[in-house]
Formats: C-alpha cells, structure tokens, sequence
C-alpha cells in the first residue's frame, strides 16, 4: 500500500537514503477526484512559474484549456494550489520559491517508445561533498491522463542499466554521429533501451503522486524514469521547490503559455515527426 501525501510522509522520503523514487496516494475528496476526470481539454499549452507569488495567473491559464465551467477551473485552482502548499511545507526552510509547470498535452505518438533518463541536477546545486537527497528531487502528479513510469532497480540492475546506456549510445553515434539530443530524438536507442533494462516497472496513477531524487552522484541515485505512452489528453504538474536566488536565473522565461520552452518543444516535434517518418 502506497502512503498518503503529506508534510510527514514527504519529509520522510527525503531522509531515506535507498529509494530512488516513492509513489504516494493523494487524498482526493470525491467531488474533487470528479473535476479532474471531467476536466476537458481541448489545447496543447504550457504554464511555468518561478516564483512564490502564490500562483496567481494559475486560473487564467486553467481557462484557456478548454470549455470549463466556473466551478471546475475554482477546484482545479485550488487543487493545484493545496498539493503546491503541503509539497513547500515538506521542504528545506532555505527554499522559499518554486518551479512549477504545468503541461497540458493532447494525444501524441511521441511517447509510445519509452524514454528512460535521469533528470540531472535542475539548479546546478553543489553541496559540501554533494548536494543532499533534499536539494535533488522534483515532485509529480497527474491531474489526468496517464502517470510517469518509473523503474525500481537493484544495485545489479543500475550497473546493468549504466552498462546498457553506455553500449547504446555507442550504437546510436555509430548510426548516426551527429544526431542532437541523442537520448530523446534517437527511437532506436530509445527502443533498445527500453528493451535490454532489467527492473520493475511502476507507473503512478491517477490521485497518485511520486517524489524522485533527479540526480545521480557520490551519495544519490537517481529515479528512473520515463514518460508514458500519451494516447489520451494529460495534464501533468511537476514542483521544484527552489532559492529566491535561484528563480532569478529563470525568471524571464516565465510567461502564461506560448513561453520559450514550449516554442522550443514545438520546434523539436516537427524535428521529430520528420526523424520518426525516416525510421
Ligand atoms: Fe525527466
């Protein structure tokens, strides 16, 4: 049985030093658990917020989604709003701002191949010896569609998998050496992957959430992870929680919608419709 989410449980995952991701139950109130399956979604659009500014363009942005009604863009506000507030209370007290992003994405065939990856260390965060499990996780939840996949290994099974990625992408250069951002756009290597690795393989669901450490390095292994095959509508939410210092690097991407991480992603899908047409 998964725990419930919560400052406690939160707080706990973050002192453990073994896992390398947890999923955690949201306690979802019916009527709440009801907005969210019912949420209609009819755009491809981003949100992103570096700030702590209590999310206060959150709702024009759940309007421009899809034909809501009043009372379904308020939960859904709030919702959003109250997973943001238990995950900043579970935190490190020296992480008073957030990165948020929301995706909202209709049907793709993107991600039917899956694309293992670690994350990496999001703010370049350096520790005395290395950053703590606390300076290196993102938090993720689903408010529709399906759940990020995960894979749970043993020490075995990470070598197997380093071992693995490392052959591959020698494999990868050998077809193609100057294919940029190898690991996302090349299918083949994506394909392979997915299917030498050894582990299991756990995919949040819906009212579930999950930490993961994104970093590897001397003290922390990252989760593994990938995105699900999306063949339905998704909203995806993820939480940083980060320094006020640190929102300042990224502030000026922050923008409702149209910002340009999502101009950039549109760029790489019609790269990546043309890659897919060649294989
Ligand atoms: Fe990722």
């Amino acid at each position: 049985m998964n725990q419930q989410l919560n400052e406690v449980q939160i707080k706990r995952y973050l002192e453990e030093p073994a896992e390398q991701f947890r999923v955690f139950d949201i306690p979802y109130l019916e009527k709440t658990k009801k907005c969210l399956d019912n949420f209609k979604i009819e755009k491809e659009i981003y949100y992103t917020n570096y700030g702590d500014n209590n999310l206060e363009d959150l709702k024009e942005f759940l309007t421009k989604i899809g034909p809501n009604t009043e009372e379904d863009i308020n939960l859904m506000n709030k919702t959003i709003k109250d997973i943001t507030e238990i995950v900043m209370k579970s935190v490190d007290k020296k992480y008073t701002h957030y990165w948020l992003a929301i995706r909202v994405t209709l049907p793709t065939k993107e991600y039917d191949i899956k694309r293992w990856h670690c994350d990496g260390n999001y703010f370049w965060r350096k520790g005395e010896n290395s950053p703590r499990r606390q300076d290196l996780f993102k938090f993720v939840t689903i408010l529709q569609g399906p759940g990020t996949f995960f894979l749970k290994t043993t020490p075995k099974q990470r070598e197997l998998y380093n071992y693995i990625q490392k052959e591959e992408i020698k494999n990868s250069k050998a077809r193609d050496s100057d294919i940029k951002y190898r690991e996302s756009r090349d299918l083949k290597y994506r394909e392979a992957l997915d299917l030498r690795i050894e582990g299991i393989r756990v995919q949040a669901e819906k009212y579930q959430a999950a930490i993961f450490i994104s970093a590897i390095d001397e003290r922390n292994i990252c989760g593994i992870h990938s995105e699900p095959p999306k063949n339905v509508p998704r909203m995806f939410l993820s939480i940083v929680p980060c320094t006020k210092e640190e929102t300042e690097m990224h502030n000026s991407q922050k923008k409702v919608g149209g910002d340009k991480f999502y101009l950039k992603y549109l760029k790489y899908k019609q790269k990546y419709i043309k890659l897919k047409s060649m294989i």
